[in-house]
């Protein structure tokens, strides 16, 4: 089980008072699959992944990684293992380059990434390592602006600047909350569409929590329905959009 998967969370509760939020969610993220968690605002889907990678500490269940037991880790050691959440990358250099915010999170493992930046400045950086960064912006669409400073891109730009910089770490699982979020439905399935191509690219696997169902569907491999903290609905897109539990929430919103 734990070779097809590089994510297992079991049973996992975590309250905030009286509050469960989490429910006994169990959840598995197949290699190579872009796995999506659905359901509608406030139920549990951002709490669940923040269990997972470590910014809470589970009441009850256990979480593996790889096969490793992680349940309780630190957000940075989960980090460091290969399993990223866009947010836990530092925050870019504004006037740096989308180029130069790639080579930054190459570096940000095990290294503080400000001095990373600064002392390798150009000079020194390996040409390696710059080609690495630019096959991962050719793959999500950037490359035509690696010289230009991050403030300059658009929000769907910045957004796959956020998912080259994950890849850039050799991150073997991306979490992904809400990426389509406040981005226009058109550029909303280009996003979604690359991230199904990096998968396969970079044999990388993505979590996703979205809660715009319409749109994000077509592109999981997978998908978690989770409702007041419960996981009550997993399959196929195929499946989900069948499953009666599933119509009954979505029309209910
Ligand atoms: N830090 C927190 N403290 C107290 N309650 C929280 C906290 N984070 C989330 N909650 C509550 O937990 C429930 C699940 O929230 P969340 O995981 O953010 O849902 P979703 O991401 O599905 O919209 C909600 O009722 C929310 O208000
Ligand atoms: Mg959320």
């Amino acid at each position: 089980m734990h070779n097809d998967y590089v994510l297992v969370a079991k049973e996992v509760t975590k309250r905030f008072g009286g509050l469960v939020a989490v429910n006994k969610a169990s959840i598995a993220v197949r290699r190579s699959s872009v796995t999506m968690l659905m359901g509608p605002n406030g139920a549990g889907k951002t709490t669940l992944v923040n269990v997972c990678t470590g910014v809470y500490k589970a009441d009850e269940g256990k979480v593996f990684f790889e096969g490793n037991d992680i349940t309780g880790l630190p957000p940075y050691e989960i980090y460091k293992l290969g399993f990223v959440r866009t947010f836990q990358i530092p925050i870019p250099f504004q006037s740096l380059t989308v180029l130069e915010n790639v080579l930054a999170a190459m570096n940000s493992v095990g290294e503080n990434p400000l001095v990373a930046v600064v002392k390798r400045r150009w000079i020194g950086v390996e040409e390696d390592s710059i080609k690495k960064a630019f096959n991962i912006l050719s793959k999500i669409g950037l490359s035509k602006f690696w010289d230009l400073p991050a403030h300059k891109l658009g929000a769907a730009q910045l957004k796959m600047l956020e998912v080259a910089r994950a890849l850039a770490t050799g991150a073997r699982l991306i979490a992904l909350d809400e990426p389509i979020g406040g981005v226009d439905p058109a550029y909303a399935g280009r996003i979604l569409s690359y991230v199904k191509g990096l998968k396969e690219e970079f044999n990388v696997s993505f979590l996703l929590i979205e809660h715009r169902i319409d749109i994000a569907l077509p592109y999981a491999d997978y998908v978690y329905v989770m409702d007041k903290g419960a996981v009550i609905a997993e399959g196929t897109s195929n499946e989900i959009i069948k499953n009666p539990k599933v119509v009954e929430i979505y029309i209910g919103e």
